[in-house]
């Protein structure tokens, strides 16, 4: 039971993203509010989570199933310890097209500078690091846990130097935080061959007391940011982008392919799930169709209960192909959320 699977809606399955834990050294307010993630917070116990073994395998599954991208997440995936070792095993497998899957990490970079050479040389291909700002004392009061912003640019360089390419950072725009400090991000990233993408601030999870006022649509932050550095909308790269792409433009109004580009990820004011192709599988090995789901389908059982990758690839299937999630085009004509419904997963624990 292999093939490019399809859903409802006629959206491929291409992009599976890896939750390896639940568990982070920041407390980033719009993520993990120091209130709710306490020392009393019921993190997974150690033998819950999936074995690298369990996802290696589950992996290669979901690559006869027509992925073509993993990407490792968290909570913060550089706390996993050897994450390197599930890279190499990650590494070797193959899509349905017999091509190496594209292997990439979304990281807040602070172990970065010491573990980018080992996770390059293990096969990993790209790096998404997040990084809210440039100002020292705006970056430790956002990651709520006083990092400085030194360490994380250490590690964004470290891994140019062990050669991981197309290296992105994820800015959160938050209105009235760090609004101001995305002038000083697209300068600092200009011309690097660094990419900058703004995502605006969403209503993922039920703990990070989101409210509409608080987000900076991108229409608007564009608006700012073409009034100081010329831009030019680009072409998506890919379907099922996540990221509108605009370059930055010469005198003559052109995209100057050495300066770069930035992105803008809309969730809120221009939701892209009329092609989302990204399913989640949680550190404890379950299967999430949406990022703002409430439930997941639990494979763990199946893997610990000794089934076949035949049982196991079959009951994959009829999940993605009788998925009809579009949280972010239905949002705001949904009953406002009054706390009595299934809660949403909180995104430390799906993965970003
Ligand atoms: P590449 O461009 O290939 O590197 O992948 P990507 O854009 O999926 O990368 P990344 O993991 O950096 O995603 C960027 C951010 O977009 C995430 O951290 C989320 O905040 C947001 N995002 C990613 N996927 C989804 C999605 O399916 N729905 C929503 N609403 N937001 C998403
Ligand atoms: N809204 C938007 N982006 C978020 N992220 C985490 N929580 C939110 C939220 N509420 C981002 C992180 C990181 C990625 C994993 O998701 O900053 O870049
Ligand atoms: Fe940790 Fe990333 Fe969440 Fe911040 S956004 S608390 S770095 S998982
Ligand atoms: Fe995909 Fe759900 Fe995000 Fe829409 S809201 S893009 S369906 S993950």
């Amino acid at each position: 039971p292999t093939g490019q699977l399809t859903d409802t809606r006629g959206r491929p399955l291409r992009d599976l993203r890896i939750s390896v834990t639940d568990r982070c050294n920041f407390r980033c307010n719009y993520c993990m509010p120091k209130e709710v993630f306490d020392k009393d917070y019921p993190y997974l116990p150690h033998g819950a989570l999936l074995s690298f073994e369990e996802i290696t395998r589950l992996a290669r599954l979901f690559l006869a199933h027509g992925v073509r991208k993993i990407r490792l997440t968290g909570g913060e995936p550089l706390l996993r310890k050897n994450l390197e070792e599930l890279v190499a095993q990650l590494a070797q497998l193959r899509t349905m097209e017999g091509l190496p899957p594209d292997l990439t990490l979304t990281t807040n970079g602070s172990l970065l500078a010491r573990k980018a050479q080992a996770l390059k040389d293990a096969g990993l291909n790209r790096v998404t690091v997040s990084l809210d700002g440039l100002d020292d004392a705006v970056f430790r009061r956002m990651n709520d846990v006083d990092f400085p912003v030194a360490d994380v640019l250490a590690g964004i360089e470290a891994a140019q130097a062990a050669g991981l390419s197309q290296i992105k950072v994820n800015m959160v725009v938050k209105r009235g935080t760090n609004e101001h400090e995305i002038l000083p991000m697209a300068r600092h990233f200009r011309g690097t061959g660094t990419t900058l993408r703004f995502i605006e601030y969403m209503d993922v999870g039920a703990t990070n007391g989101w409210r509409m006022d608080e987000v900076l649509p991108s229409a608007k932050l564009i608006e700012r940011l073409r009034a100081e550095l010329p831009l030019v909308q680009l072409d998506p790269s890919s379907p099922g982008e996540t990221a509108e792409r605009w370059g930055y433009a010469n005198a003559a109004g052109q995209h100057d392919p050495s300066l770069g580009e930035v992105g803008v990820i809309s969730s809120v004011t221009q939701a892209f799930c009329h092609d989302c192709n990204r399913a989640r599988l949680s550190t404890e090995g379950k299967l999430y169709l949406c990022l703002f789901a409430s439930e997941g389908y639990d494979l763990r059982t199946l893997l610990r209960g000794g089934a076949s990758d035949e049982a196991i690839a079959s009951a994959i299937a009829p999940i993605w192909q009788q998925r009809a999630d579009r949280y972010s085009e239905l949002r705001s004509s949904l009953p406002a959320d009054t706390g009595q419904g299934a809660r949403r997963v909180e995104m430390s624990y799906i993965g970003g």
